[in-house]
């Protein structure tokens, strides 16, 4: 078969996956096509964790089971090998017969490594690995940051004004709200974009001055655990937290702070504070966090270059005077304009190639 072909299947493989987007925590997103003779004849994708995998999904799916025996398996990411919540996909592909498998990309994770590829080809299977490798990649990026860097994957998340202020100077005790920066359907996206990450940090400051739910609700989805950053352990008057019931984690470094609804974990002063959150984070098996403010909470995580990809609505209206936006440094993903503002996302140019996808799987909308 040509690659061309090789490349449109592994397309579909993600196009399926990336369905569960948000859903399939601790697992990766996952999507399989079963091909006869050029043509799709079965297809599936992990929907969460304890649910069935893709490439069972897949086999499920085939009407003809006969036919399978003379199919290629596509699959975005390499097929397990060992026994977890369900059994190993590699002995389910062996056993059906299935000849030729074709992997987006190999699964660096301790558990597999090359060793679900080890089994097919030990069973006698083609298999063909690297089709789409950089998208295969980039859609399991926060599963391939957690299980190769030990650690969540960190997305920064602002608004800034035309003018570069996150927000107007407002007086603690005015009572006035933040001055919005973007519209409706930016808000929508963002509430997306939470629903795709397991944690949701801001800082004290955010809290103590917009008091915000940093939950789901213009999408579908579960919200992300909630997380706050506070030296003091001083929230101010914004009790209970975060006005919704729900989990929050407080990283301070005062033991004895009693915040309604929330664990309390202990940091220490003389270690950095973002490493011993993104600690505790992997410790826990958090895989993603989407940073939402504010500036100072921000500006650390850029100075100590703990981030992968950075979301700026750049509104477009100027404040004159305010809390200056962070500055950031890195490669111009994608820009997007919207009717109140313009999206720029930037990757951490650390992270080389394989984040920078040539196909520019559109993940976003
Ligand atoms: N436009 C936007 O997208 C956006 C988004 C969010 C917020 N905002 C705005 O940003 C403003 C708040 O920003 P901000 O810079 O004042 O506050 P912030 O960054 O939200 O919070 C700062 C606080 O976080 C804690 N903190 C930060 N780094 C720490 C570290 N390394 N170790 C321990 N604790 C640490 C400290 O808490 P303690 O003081 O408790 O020690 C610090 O005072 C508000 O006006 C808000 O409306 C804008």
């Amino acid at each position: 078969m040509l690659a061309e072909d090789d490349i449109k299947f592994m397309r579909r493989c993600l196009e399926l996956a990336i369905s569960a987007e948000g859903f399939t925590y601790p697992n990766p997103m996952v999507g399989s096509v079963i091909v006869h003779k050029g043509l799709i004849i079965g297809e599936g994708y992990h929907l969460k964790a304890g649910a069935p995998h893709a490439e069972e999904n897949a086999i499920i799916s085939v009407k003809d089971k006969a036919l399978l025996r003379d199919s290629a398996l596509y699959v975005n990411l390499e097929p397990c090998s060992h026994f977890g919540r369900r059994p190993p996909c590699s002995d389910l592909i062996i056993s059906m017969g299935i000849r030729k498998v074709v992997i987006g990309t190999i699964d660096s994770s301790d558990k597999v490594s090359g060793k679900g590829k080890g089994k097919l080809e030990s069973a006698g299977c083609e298999v063909v690995t690297g089709v789409l490798e950089d998208e295969c990649r980039y859609l399991n990026r926060r599963f391939f940051t957690f299980h190769e860097e030990k650690r969540p994957y960190i997305v920064l998340k602002w608004a800034q004004s035309a003018d570069g202020f996150i927000d107007i100077e407002r007086d603690k005790n005015s009572g006035r709200k933040p001055t919005w920066i973007i519209g409706k359907a930016e808000r929508v996206l963002v509430h997306k974009w939470r629903a795709s990450e397991q944690s949701i940090l801001a800082g004290a400051g955010t809290i103590r001055s917009d008091n915000p739910d940093l939950t789901v609700r213009d999408w579908t989805g579960e919200s992300p655990l909630r997380l706050v950053l506070s030296g003091s352990g001083d929230m101010g008057n914004s009790q209970p937290l975060f006005r919704t019931i729900g989990t929050n984690i407080v990283f301070t470094h005062n033991a004895s702070a009693h915040i309604p609804d929330s664990t309390i974990v202990k940091i220490d002063k003389d270690r950095d504070s973002l490493i011993q959150v993104t600690e505790y984070l992997y410790n826990t098996g958090i895989q993603s966090v989407i940073i939402e403010g504010g500036a100072k909470v921000l500006n650390n995580f850029i100075s100590t270059g703990l981030w992968d990809e950075a979301r700026i609505f750049y509104g477009n209206k100027n404040f004159m005077k305010g809390i200056r936006a962070p500055g950031i440094k890195g490669k111009i993903h994608s820009v997007t304009k919207f009717s109140s503002s313009t999206l720029k996302v930037i990757l951490n140019e650390r992270k080389g190639k394989d984040m920078d996808p040539i196909d520019k799987f559109n993940k976003y909308f």
